[in-house]
């Protein structure tokens, strides 16, 4: 694991802020805030790697000067609005019944609040709802028919988001599903698509206000009503003002056993780097991972990546296998980093997905 030079010299002013205030518990609590309040002021947006046109999209917005989470959503909007992709909004992979699902989640730094949707049907832009949840109500968090309801109440647009593409896949998986059933199979070559495709988004504007969203259709397949880490402050996304913003994509499952996003964004709190943050967040990850899913030597046979952003703009995202990217934006332009990773891409179990 690496750590830069602009990590380390981050994570020595806030001790040297630590030893100049004194020693006192109420001291030590308030130092690592104050040697970040100072080093904020770098505008930044980062996140999974398919969100590399929103990152550029959130970016130019955060510097016109609209709020950090107004700019994130409209950079996850494109890809929840794109047919193509079948993770995320219009066009996702349905569930088992063939519905599409869609969950999202918010949180907006400055004013400490939070939105969130999961089980949305018929909507092509949960972060919206979620943001709509977090504006207009008392609650946090809408499922299912309630969540429609709410949606369709604040004006959004009813649409039917099972794309050609995506009923033809549903299609496929389901008639493979059981050899003795009613269900021919055809497309012998064809691979039966699976995806846990997710976009998480965070951003710093240059007054040190934060933002975070996640947004998904979550599992292929998965069964009617479940729901991922996305929908849920603390595991898909998480943002705390005066730190950091922190999200997940990939195995729902196993990144809210572990409250990931809160995970990470305390870490950093604690004065961990970004990348220290994200990779012990995926070490803890790991440990509580229930033997059923990891291979004889312990790694496990799924996909997950935690994606920080530190209040000063610093950036780190950690992958379980080798190989993953992911996006940022800054006054250097859009571009695609590596992910820190616990395992060679050589060492990755066989059957893992
Ligand atoms: N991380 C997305 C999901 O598990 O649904």
């Amino acid at each position: 694991m690496s750590t830069s030079r602009r990590d380390f010299l981050g994570a020595g002013a806030a001790a040297a802020a630590g030893l100049l205030v004194g020693s006192t518990l109420e001291a030590q609590r308030a130092a690592p805030v104050v040697a970040r309040a100072q080093l904020a002021g770098r505008p930044t947006v980062m996140g999974s790697g398919n969100g590399i046109r929103g990152v550029a999209r959130a970016y130019d917005q955060v510097m016109r000067g609209t709020d950090p989470l107004d700019a994130i959503i409209a950079g996850v909007n494109i890809q929840e609005l794109d047919p193509e992709d079948q993770s995320v909004g219009l066009g996702g992979l349905p569930n088992e019944e063939g519905v599409v699902q869609l969950d999202a989640s918010c949180m907006h730094g400055p004013s400490k609040r939070a939105g969130a949707v999961g089980c949305l049907e018929d909507i092509a832009t949960p972060s919206l709802v979620a943001k709509a949840v977090m504006d207009y109500t008392d609650h946090t968090l809408l499922v299912g028919k309630g969540a429609k309801k709410f949606a369709l109440a604040m004006g959004f647009r009813e649409q039917n988001l099972l794309t050609e593409k995506s009923r033809q896949d549903w299609l496929r998986w389901k008639s493979r599903l059981n050899k003795d059933d009613f269900w021919l199979d055809h497309d012998d070559d064809v691979k039966v698509k699976f995806t846990s495709g997710t976009i998480n988004m965070n951003a710093v504007n240059a007054a040190g206000d934060l933002s975070s969203v996640t947004t998904t259709s979550g599992y292929s397949w998965k069964l009617d009503g479940r729901l991922g880490d996305s929908p849920i402050p603390g595991a898909g996304q998480y943002c705390d003002n005066t730190v950091g913003a922190a999200g997940s994509t990939g195995r729902g499952e196993a990144c809210i056993k572990v409250c990931g996003a809160f995970h990470i964004v305390e870490q950093m709190r604690n004065g961990a780097t970004p990348e220290q943050a994200v990779m012990r967040t995926m070490e803890r990850m790991v440990a509580m991972t229930e033997p059923r899913l990891l291979d004889e030597k312990g790694r496990p046979r799924f996909g997950l990546q935690f994606y920080a952003l530190a209040k000063d703009g610093r950036t780190a995202a950690a992958t379980l296998y080798e190989g993953a990217r992911y996006a940022v934006c800054d006054d250097k332009g859009p571009r695609l980093l590596d992910c820190a990773y616990m395992y060679r891409r050589a060492d990755m179990p066989r059957g893992a997905w």
